[in-house]
């Protein structure tokens, strides 16, 4: 028997509990202020509009459908970019971010010269399993610093200079998951930098495109910051959360090559190493995102569901930590607020997140790491009062 998944395995023991007032802020996934499952009225709208089209079921090419991966390319690497201008990217419709991680990991082995692969430490608990089943040699950076709750700027570039020249290097473009801790704009030009000293491959994942700052041209900043100075990067994006359409799984790698013949040349790899793992990607998945893009009216209202979304999360965090101030806790929380995105790294330790899980119904991962996507004015209270409870 293999050991249920840290982040999964927690949805998997929140549905077998049954008290009433259990919550899941585990699984990143986005919940209205009534804790349900929220469809964006772009996406709702898109799903009528297609459905009113009476589309075919016919299979996707290998690498997906070429007018998402055109409108992908747009919303990361913008409207005016050289590199889509001059056919400088390879890229290929995912399976959501996993696979787009997934496909670029495989893409690095079979044919980057360095296999390893330093992670940011901490980093997304699928990041090892993904880049070590793809063959890669993984190793770590410094990143964030424990007793500040936040980023830990110059041991990360320390450890940027002192890491292996040629090897990939992977960063998240915003929304930093576990932490909710982004480099600012500055700092970010001076790892664009250090990086560039070193000559490392850049592996962007950006899976909250528009969530860490409500606008989708801010978040994609390092994307087109490296890509400006010169990088050749890998970019894996993911539509589960900024269109709230998780289970659909779409997502997109891209590799931006040196010219037009070499990103041909490495798309049409893309698709011998798609081929065998599962053929071609998701339908639904890219019809729902291209008519959100396209559209110039949906696009519109997408990003002002977006907005909606990140400044709920905004407010939650705030709510958060005025309810601890009320419970009459002495911790210091401004870390509540100071981090962006979905998630917030609370601190908490393993013991007291097991308490919060024990005694309180409230299921998050081990390393302390609150969803705040699942945290709505009905439940705050509740988890300002738990979290109390257990640290003080
Ligand atoms: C998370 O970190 O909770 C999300 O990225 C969802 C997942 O698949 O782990």
């Amino acid at each position: 028997m293999g050991p249920p998944d840290p982040i999964i395995g927690v949805t998997e023991a929140f549905n077998r509990d049954s008290n009433p007032n259990k919550m899941n802020v585990g699984v990143g996934a986005y919940r209205d202020d009534s804790g349900k499952p929220y469809v964006l009225p772009s996406v709702r709208a898109a799903e009528e509009k297609l459905l009113s089209q009476n589309l075919n079921h016919e299979y996707l090419p290998t690498h997906g459908c070429p007018r998402f991966r055109q409108a992908a390319k747009i919303l990361a690497f913008g409207e005016d970019s050289v590199a889509i201008k001059d056919n400088l990217i390879a890229s290929a419709q995912s399976i959501s971010g996993t696979g787009g991680l997934r496909i670029g990991g495989m893409f690095l082995n079979k044919f980057h010269y360095s296999k390893l692969l330093y992670l940011p430490s901490p980093s997304w608990g699928n990041h090892t399993p993904i880049f070590r089943d793809s063959g890669l040699e993984i190793k770590s950076y410094s990143y964030y610093k424990k007793d500040t709750k936040s980023l830990d700027f110059e041991n990360m570039i320390n450890d940027i200079g002192k890491m292996e020249e040629g090897a990939t290097i992977l960063l998240h473009a915003c929304a930093h998951n576990p932490t909710g801790v982004d480099p600012t704009l500055e700092q970010w030009d001076e790892i664009s930098e250090a990086i560039k000293k070193k000559n490392l491959l850049v592996f962007i994942d950006m899976a909250y495109q528009g969530f860490a700052s409500g606008s989708v041209e801010k978040d994609a900043y390092a994307v087109r910051k490296f890509i400006n100075d010169g990088h050749r990067i890998l970019l894996s994006q993911s539509f589960a959360k900024n269109m709230g359409v998780y289970g659909q799984r779409c997502g997109a790698i891209s590799v931006v090559a040196e010219d037009a013949e070499a990103a041909a040349a490495i798309e049409s790899q893309l698709k011998i190493i798609i081929r065998p793992l599962y053929s071609s990607p998701a339908l639904n998945a890219a019809r729902l995102v291209t008519a959100v893009l396209e559209d110039a009216e949906l696009h519109k209202q997408w990003l002002i569901d977006v907005k909606g979304m990140a400044d709920r999360i905004i407010s939650m965090r705030e709510a958060l930590k005025a309810g601890l101030a009320r419970e009459g806790s002495v911790h210091n929380w401004d870390h509540l607020t100071n981090q962006i995105g979905m998630f917030c790294f609370t601190g908490m330790n393993p013991e007291q997140v097991e308490r919060l899980i024990s005694e309180f119904s409230i299921y998050l991962t081990k390393d302390g790491r609150i969803s705040v996507a699942g945290v709505s004015s009905k439940n705050v209270d509740y988890l300002a009062h738990a979290m109390h409870q257990v640290t003080k």
